[in-house]
């Protein structure tokens, strides 16, 4: 998979990927990060990117052209690199699919683990982002790029948001992971929060651990966890069960372990 980032502050994102997972990924070559410095396609010498807003007011936009012009370099290269091997997508590289680009800004759409995963699916995807005041609408508008947004909140720039994205989306790509299938045991994956974990000592501060996690009996300490996933989801994010259909016997499982947890008041 291949990340292309378009930025003033590509360095910011590189610093944040350059750790852990997302290193050992790209050291394997499982993932791929291109930064493409957006003033290296400055509209003059001065190095100019950014302009006063039309209308009035106070900060700078970022203007069309060295947008544009970063981003067709590497959609060009794109196209370049297909036709190499495949030849189809030499018709024009507007027309060329093979990148998928974002924008990363608060207006866009919240982005969240379902969306990570139908984004893993790409073969190339291209960020672009913004600073400063924010970035001429038109050439998003021409790009055609998605908009995704972290948060309801503003950031300084797009950097941050890109990078948490290449994160989350590394996790899920094939082979990235230890094991294939631990993405799927994690939180959001299938709509419930992961179960609550515990490690050494046994005892902290009269907190014990719940004693089935020590039993060795795996099929129960399974039942443990899916119960305990689901009491997690209920009590710290309800809003994940809205439309989600949950077994019955895990239902079962809960009305068990409440009956068990109520205080016997004899
Ligand atoms: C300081 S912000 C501009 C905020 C803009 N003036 C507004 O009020 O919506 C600069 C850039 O940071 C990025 N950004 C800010 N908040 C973001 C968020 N929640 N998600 C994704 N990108 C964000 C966008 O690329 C944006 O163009």
């Amino acid at each position: 998979m291949k990340f292309s980032v378009l930025s003033l502050f590509p360095e910011q994102v590189r610093d944040a990927l350059d750790f852990s997972m997302t290193a050992r990924a790209s050291d394997r070559g499982l993932i791929e990060l291109e930064l493409v410095q957006i003033r290296d396609y400055a509209i003059n010498d001065y190095g100019q990117v950014d302009d006063a807003p039309y209308g009035g007011g106070r900060g700078m936009v970022m203007m069309c052209d060295p947008i544009y012009d970063a981003w067709r370099s590497v959609v060009e290269k794109a196209a370049h690199d297909k036709e190499d091997r495949s030849n189809d997508c030499s018709d024009s590289v507007e027309n060329c699919k093979s990148v998928h680009t974002i924008f990363l800004s608060p207006a866009g759409k919240t982005f969240d683990q379902a969306m990570a995963f139908e984004l893993s699916k790409k073969s190339h995807i291209a960020f672009i982002c913004g600073h400063y005041e924010g970035v001429d609408a038109r050439v998003i508008e021409e790009i055609g790029a998605e908009e995704v947004s972290l948060g309801d909140y503003v950031l300084t720039g797009g950097e941050l948001a890109a990078a948490v994205m290449i994160d989350v989306i590394t996790r899920l790509l094939p082979g990235v992971l230890p094991d294939e299938e631990a993405w799927q045991l994690e939180s959001f994956s299938d709509g419930l929060l992961e179960w609550p974990q515990y490690t050494r000592p046994r005892v902290w501060r009269d907190r014990a651990v719940p004693d089935v996690l020590l039993s060795g009996h795996q099929a129960n300490i399974d039942r443990e966890r899916e119960v305990s996933r689901l009491i997690e989801t209920i009590t710290k994010k309800p809003e994940l069960l809205n439309g989600q259909s949950i077994d019955r016997t895990l239902w079962e499982l809960l009305a068990k372990r409440l009956e068990s947890d109520a205080p016997n008041d004899e």
